[in-house]
């Protein structure tokens, strides 16, 4: 098995692009599903999560061609399984963003219950609800979801929870339902309008798009467009973090600073330097040491629970106290533990994590539990003294490209080692 071995104490300093989105790129290739005709989507990050979702697509009979530079040509037009099989979707829980749009274009989907998963038990009632009211009949049996509707028809729905894979398996639905469908309480995250303005380019009738209200004018048909895939807003915050942790300076091109807002926010709290322009930002540190941040995580525009193992690592070695309210997922402190293995301190209570900064963390052998626990490690690693290894960073191919690299050109010490 892989692992990173990490030699910290290094300051990073330069400039890396960030890459394309995974939350946005999974609901994009599973919208190509909706389309007549083939379709291009670039800014296609290399992720274990899209190989999975073009192995997924494959299985149906879609065709894909993926090319070195990103580009993923797509032609939906003959799909012969309606199915997600349980052995993908125990890898990827984002497998169930096939649902809405093989059940509103097909008329049929079976898709495997995705179970637990590290960071909760993370239901799908929302989407299932959310398509019975859309007309379908839904069964769950033998651990998979089973869904059929002739054709599905426009629906008032208001999510009792904001759900962001929810709204965009709905959001699916409804493009090609009969009438008019409104979804209230969506969720605004960017990804999910990137995957809206996506379907509007394939021929979608949507309002609202970016608010908690979306209408959905249903159509009969979509055709394929080209269209690119959003930046990494997480991955563009993980690498100003490697800034902020390390006292160095980082630039991140070819992003959106205007989606990070609560993270920039949080970033200058603790006293970076922070500046940008519309597709760069960057974070100078000033060889200072950080100051504690409390946060709370929310949905968008709220803190991203997605950034917060890695404000965890900076708190660690932050000057100052800290508080860290997890209210997205009941189970993603599981950085915690391993954190106070490199010697922070920590005292965790239900969902909220008392952070006291120390001045310095050692390095130590580490366990990755989830994709962002990975990140709070990696950056941990990066500030601490001596060497750290971190076990399982399969987690981390799934979300990030080319992470070694991309730290290594930041000056890190960062080595992949299989053992
Ligand atoms: C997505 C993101 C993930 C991010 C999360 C929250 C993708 C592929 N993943 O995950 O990176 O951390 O949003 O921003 O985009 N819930 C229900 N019933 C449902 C659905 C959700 O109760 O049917 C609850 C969940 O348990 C959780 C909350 O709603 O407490 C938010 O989860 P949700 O937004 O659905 O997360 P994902 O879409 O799985």
């Amino acid at each position: 098995m892989e692992k990173f071995l990490i030699n910290g104490g290094v300051v990073l300093r330069g400039s890396v692009r960030a890459s394309g989105s995974k939350n946005a790129v999974l609901p994009i290739l599973a919208a190509t599903l909706l389309a007549d005709s083939p379709m291009i989507v670039r800014n296609v990050p290399d992720l274990r999560d899209v190989k999975t979702t073009v192995q997924l697509l494959s299985e149906m009979g879609v065709k894909l061609e993926h090319d070195a530079s990103g580009v993923i040509q797509v032609d939906s037009s003959q799909i012969t399984e309606f199915t997600a099989p349980y052995d993908l979707v125990k890898t990827m829980r984002a497998s169930i963003l096939v649902l809405g749009p093989l059940l509103a274009r097909f008329g049929q989907a079976a898709v495997s219950l995705p179970g637990g998963c590290a960071i909760g038990t993370r239901p799908v009632d929302l989407h299932i609800k959310g398509l019975r009211a859309l007309g379908a009949e839904v069964e769950v049996e033998g651990g998979y979801i089973r869904a059929q509707a002739k054709r599905l028809k426009g629906a008032h729905i208001v999510l009792e929870t904001v759900t962001v894979t929810g709204t965009e398996n709905l959001l699916m639905a409804a493009v090609l339902a009969e009438g008019t469908s409104v979804i209230e309480n969506a969720a605004r995250e960017p990804e999910v309008s990137d995957l809206a303005h996506c379907l509007v380019a394939m021929g979608a009738q949507i309002e609202g798009i970016g608010s908690d209200t979306l209408t959905i004018q249903g159509v009969d048909s979509l055709a394929g467009c080209d269209y690119s895939v959003l930046s990494d807003r997480i991955e563009t915050g993980t690498y100003l973090l490697a800034a902020a942790i390390t006292g160095g300076c980082v630039k991140v091109t070819d992003t959106q600073p205007n989606l990070l807002e609560s993270v920039l926010l949080k970033l200058e709290q603790a006293g970076a330097v922070v500046e940008s322009g519309d597709d760069w930002v960057q974070v100078d540190m000033q060889e200072r040491r950080p100051k504690s941040v409390s946060l709370r995580t929310a949905p968008h525009p709220a803190f991203p629970t997605d950034m917060q193992a890695q404000f965890s690592a900076l708190n660690a070695v932050a000057d100052g106290v800290a508080t860290i309210t997890e209210t997205i997922f009941e189970n993603r402190f599981m950085h915690m533990p391993e954190l106070q293995r490199m010697g922070a301190t920590i005292e965790v209570q239900g969902n909220t994590a008392v952070i006291t900064g120390t001045p310095q963390l050692y390095g130590a052998p580490v366990m990755a539990t989830d994709l962002r626990a990975s990140a709070g490690l990696i950056l941990a690693a990066l500030a601490a003294q001596g060497e750290t290894i971190i076990d399982r960073i399969y987690h981390m191919d799934r979300g990030y490209e080319q992470i070694e690299q991309k730290l290594t050109q930041l000056g890190a010490n960062i080595q992949r080692i299989a053992c």
